[in-house]
């Protein structure tokens, strides 16, 4: 469970100050108590540095795989093969691919396409054509700790229409970024996608959500896409999360496919998802999954 930091313990920070010299007065200011460590009662976990140090290094190499697909996805790759380079890959760099054997699913990353909102399941028979738009869905772990990002990939050129929907979509998880920060609420999170989003005539997904991560695969809190300002968790420091906003150019309802994980619009609309995995600093973001190619 969590508990406040008390005054006279060593200060989080690691300074080896106590924590009434260090950072009270500053947490004072930004959360209007006393920091909180360990497990909140909601679930939430706030992250110890050493957690923080594992989930950046998990975080990067899914950044890295994702990288390194950049070069290679184009017509005619399968999304077999796309699997296999994941796996290869993050095996290679001491890792290993969350997606397989989690709950039964059979491979090492999602590849969705088209009209599939997420947990697309690659397949070598199913050829990427010029047209396409395909997300790829990366987690992979490191020493225990997740790091989960997606992207999305034109596959030649796309419908004018295509690249406006997965643009907008990267805009909404943008806007979500920039509010993150101490004292912002998952409320702003969800009504900055769902905003901007709707403002462009797409929906927002609501069968799945954005969710914590870094000790296990899917940890509290749920973060919704979709919302209203000034309501929801409190952010603080030290919370580690993703946001993975799917956008619809039509009707927001899903529906599952019968390999029971496959996800697909219910109207045939086409659909674009990008995701990060953030860290909320002591004055913002850090985007755990960033500063690579993208
Ligand atoms: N990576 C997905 C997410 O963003 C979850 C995939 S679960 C799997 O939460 F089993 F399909 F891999
Ligand atoms: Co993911
Ligand atoms: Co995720």
């Amino acid at each position: 469970m969590a508990r406040r930091l008390s005054r006279n313990e060593p200060c989080w920070c690691g300074s080896g100050r106590k924590y009434k010299h260090c950072h009270l007065s500053k947490d004072l200011e930004t959360l209007g108590h006393p920091r909180e460590v360990g497990v909140l009662p909601n679930g939430v976990i706030i992250k110890t540095a050493e957690q923080v140090a594992g989930i950046r290094r998990a975080s990067r190499l899914t950044r890295d795989i994702l990288d390194m697909l950049e070069g290679r996805i184009g017509p005619g790759i399968s999304t077999g093969q796309i699997d296999r380079w994941v796996y290869e890959y993050t095996i290679a760099h001491g890792g290993r691919p969350a997606p397989l054997h989690y709950r039964g699913f059979p491979k090492s990353v999602c590849t969705s396409i088209n009209e599939v909102v997420c947990h697309g399941i690659p397949d070598d028979e199913r050829i990427l054509r010029k047209g396409d738009i395909l997300n790829v869905d990366v987690t992979s772990i490191v020493d225990g700790y997740y790091g989960d990002a997606s992207r999305m990939f034109l596959i030649g050129e796309v419908s004018e229409e295509a690249r406006k929907l997965v643009e907008v979509t990267k805009q909404c998880l943008e806007r979500a970024i920039a509010v993150v920060r101490p004292g912002a609420r998952l409320g702003d999170i969800g009504h900055a996608i769902q905003s901007h989003a709707e403002a462009h005539g797409y929906s927002v997904v609501r069968a799945f959500v954005g969710h914590g991560v870094g000790v296990r695969f899917h940890e509290p809190p749920d973060v919704y896409h979709y919302g209203h300002p000034g309501t929801g968790l409190v952010l603080q420091p030290n919370m580690v999360f993703t946001i993975e906003p799917m956008i619809n150019a039509g009707g927001y309802e899903v529906r599952i496919l019968g390999d029971g994980w496959t996800a697909v619009t219910v109207d045939g609309s086409l659909s674009a998802q990008w995701e990060h995995t953030l860290l909320v600093t002591e004055d913002g973001v850090e985007i755990l999954t960033g500063g690579g190619k993208r």
